[in-house]
C-alpha cells in the first residue's frame, strides 16, 4: 500500500511534474478490468499508481498542490484528488491517511473550502492545527510538502447548511473549529446568501485566529455577516459581554439566538455549554454540533483496565481503564484499520471473542462473545480477547 512517505520516495520530483490528464472513467474502468487479468495477483491499478498515484483505483490519492501557513501552528493544505472524486458539501469532513514510521495513521479533517469555490480548480483544502503531542497533525503541519501525496476517504458528515436559500445563522466557533464554518461562509458568499449571519469566534490571541484576514474582509464587504472575535488571553471584543459562552453573553450579543439555526464547532467546553443551553431552552433542534474528539464518560470509581489479547496478531498487552483498545494496539506496534477515532465511522469495529470491554463514551460494559466492538472508543474491563 502506498502512502504519503512511500509515494514521495516512489515519485521524486512529483511536485514539479504537471498533473497528467486521466482517461475517461468508464473507458479506464473497462481497460482496468481487462488489464487486471494480466496483473494478477496484484491489480492493474497498482501499476498505474506507479505512473501516477492519482490514477489508482484501489486507493484514492490526493496530491498536495499548495501549502499555506495560517497561524504559527495551523496550516492549510490544498489537495488535488484524482478524477471522479465525489464533490463535498460545505461543512463535511474527509478521512486522511498518511504513513508515519512505516505505519498507516488515519485522521479526519473538515474540508475548509467550499465546493465550487476551490482554491484551485479540481481541488479542495483542509486546515490542520498542530495538537501538542499529536502525531498526524505534527506531520501535516510541519512536514508535509507540496508534491507529497495523502490517501483520502470520501467526504461525509451531517454538519451542513440547511436547505434554505438565505439561512439566518448563528455560528459559534473556537480554534480550529472554524474550518468547516469557513467552507460554509465561502459557500454562502458565492450564493449571495450571506444576508443574516452572526459569527462569534474564540481564540487565545488575535494572532491565533485562523483565516483572520479573510473573515474580517468578508465582514467588511458583507453587511449581512457580523463577525466578532473573543481573544481569551488578550481581553474580549468590546461588543461581547464576557469571555465564555453563557446565557448572559448570548442574550446580550445575539438576542434572537432562539430563532436562528446555530452551528457550533470547537473545544469540548464550548460545545457542551452550547448543547446544555439549547437543550435547557428546548431549542436543541436548532443546534448542530461538530466535535473533533469523542465525549468520554468519567471513568467509574473502581473501574479497572486489564489484559487485552489481540487474537489474530498474537499480541497481549496490559492496558488502563481509560486507554482505548485502538491506542493500546498501536502502542504495541499494531496498525488496526481506523478512521475517525471517535466512534463515528465504524472502520475500527472488530469482534469480541471473550471477556469484557467498556464503551468509553457511556461506560456501558459488553461481555457477549461475538459482539461488534469499536476499538477507538472501547477499553478493556478486566480482560478481553478481540479479533485483531
Ligand atoms: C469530524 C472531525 C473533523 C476534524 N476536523 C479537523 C480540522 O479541520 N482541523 C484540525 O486541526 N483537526 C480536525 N480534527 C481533529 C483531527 O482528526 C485529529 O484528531 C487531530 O489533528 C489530532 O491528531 P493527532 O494525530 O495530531 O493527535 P493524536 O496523536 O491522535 O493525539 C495526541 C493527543 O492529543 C489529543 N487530541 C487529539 N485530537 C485533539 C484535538 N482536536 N484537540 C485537542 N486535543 C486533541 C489526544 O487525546 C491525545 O492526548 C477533526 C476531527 C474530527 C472527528
Ligand atoms: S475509527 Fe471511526 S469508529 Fe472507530
Amino acid at each position: 500500500m502506498q502512502t504519503a512517505d512511500s509515494a514521495r520516495a516512489l515519485f521524486p520530483g512529483a511536485a514539479d511534474a504537471p498533473v497528467a490528464a486521466t482517461p475517461s472513467r468508464s473507458l479506464r474502468s473497462r481497460l482496468a478490468r481487462a488489464a487486471d487479468l494480466f496483473a494478477w495477483p496484484l491489480r492493474s491499478s497498482h501499476y498505474l499508481e506507479l505512473l501516477n498515484p492519482l490514477w489508482s483505483t484501489h486507493t484514492t490519492w490526493a496530491r498536495v498542490v499548495e501549502v499555506r501557513d495560517e497561524t504559527a501552528d495551523a496550516r492549510t493544505l490544498v489537495l488535488r484528488p484524482g478524477r471522479g472524486y465525489p464533490a463535498h458539501r460545505a461543512g463535511q469532513y474527509v478521512p486522511i491517511t498518511v504513513t508515519l514510521d512505516g505505519r498507516r495513521q488515519g485522521r479526519t479533517y473538515s474540508i475548509s473550502s467550499a465546493p465550487g469555490r476551490p482554491p484551485r480548480p479540481g481541488c479542495f483544502a483542509i486546515t490542520v492545527k498542530h495538537v501538542p503531542g499529536g502525531r498526524v497533525s505534527a506531520h501535516l503541519v510541519r512536514e508535509l510538502r507540496r508534491g507529497d501525496y495523502v490517501a483520502l476517504g470520501v467526504p461525509q458528515g451531517e454538519f451542513v447548511l440547511p436547505e434554505v436559500a438565505r439561512p439566518r445563522l448563528l455560528l459559534l466557533t473556537a480554534g480550529s473549529g472554524v474550518t468547516p464554518v469557513r467552507a460554509m461562509l465561502q459557500e454562502l458568499a458565492v450564493r449571495d446568501a450571506l444576508a443574516d449571519v452572526v459569527h462569534l469566534h474564540w481564540a487565545p490571541r488575535a494572532a491565533d485566529v485562523i483565516f483572520a484576514h479573510e473573515l474580517h474582509a468578508l465582514a467588511a464587504s458583507h453587511p449581512g455577516y457580523r463577525l466578532d472575535v473573543v481573544t481569551t488571553r488578550e481581553g474580549g471584543a468590546a461588543t461581547v459581554p464576557g469571555r465564555h459562552l453563557s446565557a448572559e453573553l448570548l442574550d446580550a450579543y445575539c438576542a434572537d439566538w432562539r430563532d436562528r439555526d446555530t452551528y457550533a464547532c470547537g473545544p469540548r467546553a464550548l460545545l457542551d455549554a452550547a448543547a446544555t443551553h439549547w437543550a435547557t431552552h428546548g431549542r436543541e433542534d436548532r443546534l448542530r454540533i461538530e466535535r473533533f474528539q469523542p465525549v468520554l464518560a468519567p471513568v467509574a470509581a473502581g473501574a479497572t483496565g486489564g489484559r487485552a489479547c489481540f487474537r489474530r496478531s498474537g499480541v497481549v498487552v496490559e492496558t488502563g481503564a481509560q486507554q482505548s483498545l485502538l491506542r493500546a494496539a498501536e502502542a504495541a506496534g499494531l496498525a488496526p484499520a481506523h478512521g475517525c477515532r471517535m466512534g463515528i465511522c465504524h472502520t475500527c469495529t472488530v469482534t469480541l471473542r471473550s471477556g469484557r470491554v467498556r464503551d468509553l463514551r457511556d461506560g456501558r460494559v459488553t461481555d457477549e462473545p461475538g459482539a461488534r466492538v469499536q476499538i477507538c472508543v472501547s477499553a478493556v474491563a478486566g480482560a478481553c480477547e478481540v479479533e485483531l
